[in-house]
């Protein structure tokens, strides 16, 4: 029998995540079946009881039920513990897996595909949400030959900052603590973009050749464009997006897919739409 997949999220018609995995499971030559699950907003716990009842495999998890999906997990990796929050679970028998890929992505993304080594950097994140805390594990947390220089949190609200930079060995505090140091990579975690906002950066914030990330894809934010005006290399989320995917697909499938032609399609459908 076909193996069923899914992705839960509200709302959920735009995920390109059906997409992704279709096409990672066509040139993998994998029997799997990837749809989008609208999940009632207090109903994901049916809604997921409902899928492995029906024989799912396996789901993605995205806004707004990570946090409920790391609480239903009945076993978690320690990157889903860090994060707080489970992006992917197998299913498997009695048990249910819970891991969070959004921060290995975003690292695959910046040093695989944007070619942009970590190690020996100063970093930026901009942000103290759940797509902040994501992030911080496979980007600071875990130690690796790709290890950073430093880490700095800025939030509008300060002690969100402050708690997420105790929990995981950083420095963090309000925009207006932003050390006065250039960054070679600067993250935009916030939520701001959503509303045509950015936070409020000073204009010395970038160092000679850093990268300026938002976390968010498929439309020049005000802080790429901010960037873009101050020198920086600028680029979007939708490798992120691919990347998260394919380290869930390796999860269930024990596959790695190539993940370059989909970027290549993705971003190419964007650039028409
Ligand atoms: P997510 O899970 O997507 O990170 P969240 O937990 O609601 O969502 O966090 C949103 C983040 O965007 C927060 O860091 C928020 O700052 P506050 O903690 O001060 O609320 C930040 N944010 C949202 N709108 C913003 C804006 N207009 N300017 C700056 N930061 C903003």
């Amino acid at each position: 029998m076909t193996d069923r997949y899914t992705v839960f999220g509200h709302p959920i018609e735009h995920s390109k995540s059906p997409r992704i995995h279709a096409a990672f499971a066509a040139q993998t030559a994998q029997d799997l079946i990837y749809t989008a699950s609208l999940a009632p907003l207090n109903g994901f716990e049916a809604a997921l009881a409902a899928f492995r009842a029906a024989g799912g495999r396996g789901a993605n998890v995205t806004v707004p039920f990570k946090e409920e999906a790391y609480r239903l997990a009945t076993q978690l990796s320690d990157r889903a513990r860090q994060a707080g929050a489970v992006n992917t679970l197998t299913l498997r028998d009695s048990e249910m897996v819970g891991d969070n890929t959004d921060g290995v992505g975003l690292v695959r993304d910046l040093t695989l595909n944007l070619q942009y080594s970590l190690a020996g950097k100063r970093i930026l994140v901009l942000g103290a949400g759940g797509a902040t805390r994501g992030i911080l594990g496979p980007l600071w947390a875990v130690p690796s030959a790709d290890q950073p220089e430093s880490l700095f949190i800025a939030n509008r609200t300060a002690t969100k900052a402050l708690e997420l930079a105790r929990q995981f060995g950083c420095v963090g505090g309000g925009f207006d603590a932003i050390p006065g140091q250039p960054f070679d990579v600067v993250i935009n975690a916030t939520a701001a973009s959503l509303a045509g906002e950015m936070p409020p950066l000073p204009n010395a914030v970038f160092a000679p050749g850093a990268l300026a990330y938002d976390m968010m894809y498929g439309l020049q934010t005000p802080f790429l464009s901010f960037a873009q005006a101050q020198g920086a290399r600028i680029a979007d989320g939708l490798g992120m997006l691919v990347e998260q995917a394919a380290e869930a697909f390796w999860l269930w499938r024990g596959v790695r897919p190539e993940t370059a032609p989909v970027l290549a399609a993705l971003r190419a459908e964007l650039a028409r739409s």
